[in-house]
């Protein structure tokens, strides 16, 4: 059976930067066989966690948003590629609040990352990845996935400011496309 790749997108900007090097990340997957789903999360209903704790006695979070069906895509997925922004130094808010709900998740579901590989994409307008702040989003990355005992199997992530100028860095394009066959192979 072919790798399911789940893409997750934190941009607003569906034709901005990250998504774009998302999308070569996907296009990379699907060539070596994967199915690739990807999910915007500004479309969806995500909101903060209350930080309750009361997933931690029942095993389900009690906000009753979009997040409910995202569990178990993130559940099933055999690989998950994050993709945002760099906002005010680090990855967007969105994907802040969407991973703050992991924490529902990680008691839903014994070890639910465990093993899983995934894939960071990040675009930031500055030059490089010091004071654009993107070093920021790697060393919390880092982090959150030494925690979950999830290998990260690539970094993508480079300076682009306007829509379309992701486009102009082929050695970029390129790098997400690679990224999405290692993914994408089981
Ligand atoms: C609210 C906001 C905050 C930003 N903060 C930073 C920043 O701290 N560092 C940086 O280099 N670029 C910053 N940028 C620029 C974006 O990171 C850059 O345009 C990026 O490519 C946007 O990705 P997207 O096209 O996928 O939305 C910011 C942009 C916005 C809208």
């Amino acid at each position: 059976m072919s790798r399911r790749v789940l893409v997750i997108k934190a941009s607003p900007r569906e034709k901005g930067n990250s998504s774009v090097l998302a999308n070569r990340v996907m296009d990379g997957a699907g060539e070596v066989g994967a199915t690739t789903e990807s999910v915007s999360l500004h479309r969806l209903d995500i909101r903060p966690c209350r930080g309750c704790d009361t997933c931690r006695a029942t095993h389900a979070c009690v906000i009753k948003d979009d997040m409910q069906g995202l569990y178990p895509k993130l559940l099933a997925a055999e690989a998950i590629v994050l993709a945002s922004p760099i906002y005010w130094f680090t990855f967007s808010g969105g994907m802040k609040t969407f991973i703050d709900r992991w924490y529902a998740l990680w008691n839903i579901a014994k070890e639910p990352f465990k093993d899983k590989p995934v894939g960071i994409v990040l675009s930031y307008g500055d030059t490089d990845p010091y004071t654009s702040g993107c070093i920021n989003a790697i060393h919390t990355f880092e982090s959150i996935f030494r925690f979950l005992e999830a290998p990260i199997a690539g970094w993508v992530y480079g300076s682009a400011m306007e829509i379309g100028d992701v486009q102009k860095n082929p050695a970029l394009l390129d790098s997400a496309r690679s990224l999405g066959r290692q993914l994408g192979t089981a």
